[in-house]
């Protein structure tokens, strides 16, 4: 057995949590070697239901779980923490404006970000699902200032499976076979999933799927994909968000697999023309446990306008939150 790791988990009574927690239980998330620790944040409200997760989780006899702790102190539950997955966040209820939005998250995430600083572990990589992912993943990272930028992702590998899933349904080649599809921007309907540089096995995927789909219903159908869940469940994706998240974190710690890269929002290093200390998503390959921007991709004017179109929703939303008064000392 190797090392035990701490991964806290932020909203852990919550829907994601709830499918997240027993895949990390069967050793899915760090192997069937690791052992782990895990920590549940939850807001003192769902204590007793995420009490009740960790009684089902004890339940699951679990070989790699060493223990689980629950509270509502997020000095104690990121004490130590290795991996830390936020994802509870406050949803828009209806009235809601977008800037009320943005502030009752800051105040989930900026108290978070501070403890992490103070009290995760030296190596805490940090994965930030709630929504607005993008910019709670500003937030948080501007709380915690030790801690550095490329630590920091919001998770975009589950616009990335929807990216390629499309294209397989659309050609019938198998999953396996499709390859350097990229989602850009933001987590949200601006995002731009991009075939430009895809392939399905050795050929262009845009040979095969046509331009005109690759640029309408295609970005259509992954951009609002989140929306159609939501309208078909009546609540918002779960078990494939875990999925997400599972492979987002193998990913990371194994690196992606052959010449083909993922998706995930990180922190812009300038590359793509995107201003630096916006959390935008990319094209990445993991190397040493961070993600690291794939270089070097032409972008036409079609892939640079939609490019653009999302980094200017992402710079509003820097600017509410910077306007709102609640990013730390720390903003990259
Ligand atoms: P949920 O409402 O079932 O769970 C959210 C949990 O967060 C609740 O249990 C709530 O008590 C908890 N919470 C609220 N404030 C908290 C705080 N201060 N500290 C700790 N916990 C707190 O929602 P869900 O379905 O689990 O989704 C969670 C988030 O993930 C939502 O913001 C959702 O929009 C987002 N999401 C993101 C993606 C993505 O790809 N990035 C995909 C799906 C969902
Ligand atoms: C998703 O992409 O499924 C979610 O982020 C949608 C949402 O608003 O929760």
């Amino acid at each position: 057995m190797s090392h035990p790791l701490t991964l806290t988990l932020t909203g852990a009574a919550g829907q994601i949590g709830y499918a997240l927690l027993f895949r990390v239980a069967s050793g899915e998330a760090f192997g069937p070697d690791t052992p782990v620790r895990v920590r549940m944040l939850e807001h003192p409200r769902a204590l007793k239901a995420a009490a009740g997760v960790a009684l089902e989780l004890q339940d699951a006899a679990s070989r790699v779980l060493l223990d689980v702790d629950v509270s509502s102190d997020p000095r104690h539950a990121f004490d130590g923490a290795d991996v830390a997955v936020l994802a509870g966040a406050r949803p828009r209820t209806a009235g809601m404006e977008r800037a009320d939005l943005l502030e009752a998250n800051a105040g989930i995430f900026g108290p978070q970000g501070a403890a992490l600083n103070d009290v995760a572990a030296d190596g805490v990589q940090v994965l930030v699902v709630g929504n607005p992912a993008n910019t709670n993943t500003l937030v948080v990272a501007s709380h915690a200032p030790d801690v550095p930028a490329d630590r920091f992702t919001a998770l975009t590998r589950l616009d990335h499976n929807r990216a390629v899933a499309q294209v397989a349904q659309r050609t019938g080649a198998p999953v396996a076979d499709i390859t350097r599809v990229t989602v850009w921007g933001n987590h949200s309907r601006t995002q731009y999933p991009d075939l430009r540089h895809a392939r399905v096995g050795s050929r262009p995927a845009l040979d095969l799927v046509g331009r005109e789909w690759a640029d309408g219903p295609f970005v259509d159908t992954v951009a609002q994909r989140g929306g159609a869940i939501i309208a078909a469940r009546g609540a918002s994706s779960v078990a494939s968000t875990a999925t997400a998240v599972l492979q987002h974190e193998h990913l990371r710690r194994h690196d992606v697999p052959g010449d083909d890269w993922t998706s995930a929002g990180r922190f812009s290093d300038g590359s793509y023309g995107v201003p630096e200390g916006v959390v935008c998503s990319f094209p990445v390959v993991a190397a040493d446990g961070t993600w690291q921007v794939v270089p070097g991709l032409d972008l036409d004017t079609t892939a640079r306008a939609r490019i653009d179109a999302s980094v200017a929703e992402l710079l509003d939303e820097r600017d509410a939150v910077r306007a709102l008064g609640v990013l730390g000392p720390g903003a990259r």
